[in-house]
């Protein structure tokens, strides 16, 4: 319990904060209610999250963190229609999807929600663009339509020039820049991303950072991103801690990070710091 409480303690350090205070104005677009989520294993049953309530409200900006195994993944694949809850309810933009098969949580995945993975999870043996088109094809847009959009994507994310490279021809962040741009081409009102910096280094972590709090400011998008860094945390506008299943704490972020100037100001410094992990 000692060592639990003091990593709790040491990991979460976004700060200063206060009482959660929810934007009024905009409407609910995650809504959890009481969600529980129990794995079982064989014989053992795995309580991984234990009455999660969370509502999230269109153009938000939310950071889940929380030790290891405290269900951040588990919550993410729920809210992303990956996974069902055992009990509780989900209602995402209005309507109920606790209940639905798995073909209709497929699609409206596909049409509402851009993921984004720790892993980038791209097809290796095909380029950037394809790997853009491909939720298109299951969204089922027609050819022309699809490279446009991918291409737009690409460039949106600063990948001019790369869209005929396969994923082993570029950096980590390019990577994760490709899988952002996927995540966006059926236009989704939410982007979920289960730490997407987690494979990156800080300058390219704020990089993507910077396209996540672009498409939130300029698009409204919905973004809610799980990271163990506090550093990370301090873009986002709200912190949402879970422990054992649970929420442990949810706070506005005071003395918010914008990435772009963070950019500008390593861009300004020589750069030491990120050489170490080559
Ligand atoms: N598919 C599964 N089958 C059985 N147990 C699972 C499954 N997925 C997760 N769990 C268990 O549920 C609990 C919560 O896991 P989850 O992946 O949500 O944690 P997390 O907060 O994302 O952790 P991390 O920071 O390590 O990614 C853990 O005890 C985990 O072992
Ligand atoms: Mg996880």
């Amino acid at each position: 319990m000692g060592l639990e409480q003091v990593m709790i303690e040491t990991e979460v350090q976004v700060k200063p904060e206060k009482k959660t205070v929810e934007p009024v104005e905009s409407r609910v677009v995650i809504q959890l209610e009481h969600i529980h989520k129990i794995y079982q294993t064989g014989d053992i049953e795995v309580h991984a999250l234990r009455g999660v309530s969370l509502n999230v409200h269109e153009g938000e900006f939310v950071a889940i963190m929380g030790t290891s195994g405290s269900g951040k993944s588990t919550m993410m694949n729920i809210i992303g229609c990956l996974d069902r809850p055992t009990r509780g309810r989900y209602i995402l933009d209005g309507e109920d999807v606790s209940e639905l098969s798995k073909d209709d949580r497929a699609d409206i995945r596909n049409k509402r929600i851009g993921f984004v993975f720790q892993g980038f999870n791209l097809l290796s043996r095909t380029s950037a663009l394809e790997n853009c088109e491909l939720p298109m094809i299951y969204a089922g847009i027609p050819a022309h339509e699809r490279t446009e959009r991918a291409m737009e994507a690409l460039h949106s994310v600063g990948l001019q020039g790369r869209e005929y490279n396969h994923p082993n021809q570029l950096s980590g962040g390019q990577q994760q820049r490709v899988a952002v741009a996927r995540a966006l081409v059926n236009r989704p009102s939410i982007i979920l991303a289960d730490e997407p910096t987690g494979n990156l280094d800080s300058r390219t972590s704020v990089e993507v950072m910077e396209i996540f709090q672009r498409l939130n400011r300029e698009k409204k998008m919905t973004i809610v991103v799980v990271t163990h860094e506090p550093d990370i945390a301090q873009y986002s506008k709200r912190v949402v801690v879970f422990k054992d299943g649970k929420i442990k704490r949810d706070y506005q972020v005071q003395d918010r990070l914008d990435a772009r100037e963070q950019l500008e100001a390593m861009a300004a410094q020589p750069q030491e710091e990120d050489d170490d992990d080559e």
